[in-house]
């Protein structure tokens, strides 16, 4: 987990007071480093390119937002896309179609028919999306997603790989799936698995990407494919928890870049990190609302809940805690950190221990740069919060927040219920 430098008891972020930011621009509000995006993009895309030509597809389902787009896309990064508006948004944030995959699951045609429309390639999830794709456009170059059968993930909800997931073609109709694909027109040129998000052992990296390297020595043999990338998904994980290890992805990059080269002919491998290259980049700030002792709990209220920070409540995630205007103070006691959703599940930390915390005060949560603003929502009719970018001590508004008038822009009363 990366650390924070204090300032007098005050957390700095970016060159910034955090207690500063939630001051100028409100609370909650997502707090985010560019450069610390910029750093993580160069290191795993170093980590690979070191060993073969490397192509580093931005999840962007962590995080959508344009400006952090923008960013990735200086870097030079491609975009690993699993929606129409995924696509539509990597390309208002200036991504050429031809830097962006598609990886759509359970898609109808016409979804499939808008990204192809746009010269977007397809990552077939199921046989059906291979015949759909060829009615829809024949001679288009295209990759095939494989149920490796390997999964991991830091939960089970986010295990894409095992073999009862919903993901992919199964590794052992893979070849003929290849073989239709040639037969109806399509030129398949590459090949992708994602074992999930979060695993923090190297063995299912490289059980799965044997997987792959297996099924592309077959679909040469058996059909004459030459593919020209194995993409290995994303699932890199990151440390929330202080002195937490997890597996570098320079390890990962260097087992997995072997084998693809000592047993196949294909030089380009691709990567779909999400949560490494946003995690740690941002912070949200939410302020203590109100302080509630009892017998047998204490509670931090703040004005963030499971509509603004969804994992906790979700996944049972832990996101690390702190008072950025109390850095320096000594814990006194343990807390859970709740939110104002009217549900028990609502909570950001459990059991935390915490500097005495005083209404008003700055509480910091972690790790929230990836699959946290991108699954806020406007439940119990709180709009959604803004966002901000720091960069060396400047600050720049990246997402105004929502005002309640937003929440009603798409309803429409009948005119006989206005009576
Ligand atoms: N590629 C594909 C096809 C994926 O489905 C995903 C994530 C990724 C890449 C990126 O995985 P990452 O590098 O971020 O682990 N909402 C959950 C995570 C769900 C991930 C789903 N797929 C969470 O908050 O933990």
């Amino acid at each position: 987990m990366r650390d924070f430098e204090n300032d007098g008891g005050h957390m700095m972020f970016g060159g910034v007071r955090a207690d500063s930011i939630a001051e100028r621009y409100g609370t909650p509000v997502y707090v985010t480093d560019e450069n610390i995006i910029r750093e993580n993009y160069k290191r795993i895309y170093n980590a690979f390119a070191k060993h073969m030509e490397a192509r580093v597809h931005y999840a962007c389902k962590a995080n959508s937002s344009l400006a952090v787009l923008r960013i990735l896309e200086q870097e030079g990064s491609c975009i690993d896309a699993v929606s129409i508006g995924e696509v539509m948004t990597a390309m208002r944030a200036g991504f050429d179609a031809s830097r962006i995959l598609y990886t759509g699951t359970s898609v109808g045609s016409a979804e499939l028919k808008a990204v192809a429309d746009l010269g977007v390639m397809i990552n077939a999830d199921s046989l059906s999306a291979i015949e759909r794709l060829a009615k829809i456009r024949p001679d288009a170059k295209m990759s095939v997603r494989i149920n490796p059968g390997v999964g991991a993930g830091h939960c089970d909800k986010v295990n894409t790989g095992a073999k009862d997931t919903k993901f992919g073609i199964p590794a052992d109709t893979a070849a003929d799936a290849y073989g239709r694909a040639v037969e109806l027109g399509l030129e398949p040129i590459g090949i992708h698995a994602h074992i999930g998000s979060g695993g923090q052992g190297i063995e299912p990296f490289t059980d799965a990407v044997s997987v792959l390297t297996e099924i592309t020595n077959r679909i040469k043999d058996d059909h004459d494919i030459d593919l020209e990338f194995i993409d290995m998904g994303g699932g890199f994980g990151v440390p929330y928890r202080p002195n937490e290890q997890v597996t570098d992805a320079e390890e990962i990059a260097e087992a997995v870049t072997d084998i693809i080269l000592n047993e196949t002919s294909v030089r380009t491998v691709a990567i779909e990190p999400g949560r490494y290259m946003v995690c740690d980049s941002t912070i949200l700030l939410t302020r203590c609302t109100d302080v509630k002792r009892t017998e047998v709990k204490n509670y931090i209220g703040t004005d963030a809940g499971f509509n603004t920070l969804i994992r906790p409540a979700f996944y049972g995630s832990y996101h690390h805690v702190a008072i950025a205007n109390k850095f320096n103070k000594a814990c006194e006691g343990k807390y859970d950190v709740v939110g104002p959703i009217c549900e028990t599940g609502d909570f950001l930390a459990r059991d935390r221990a915490l500097p005495m915390p005083e209404e008003g005060d700055v509480i910091a949560i972690y790790n929230a740069g990836a699959y946290s603003f991108s699954m806020s929502s406007t439940y119990n009719s709180r709009p959604r919060c803004s966002e901000v970018l720091v960069c060396d001590g400047k600050i720049d508004v990246i997402r105004e927040p929502e005002t309640t008038e937003d929440l009603w822009r798409h309803q429409k009363i009948p005119e006989r219920l206005l009576k």
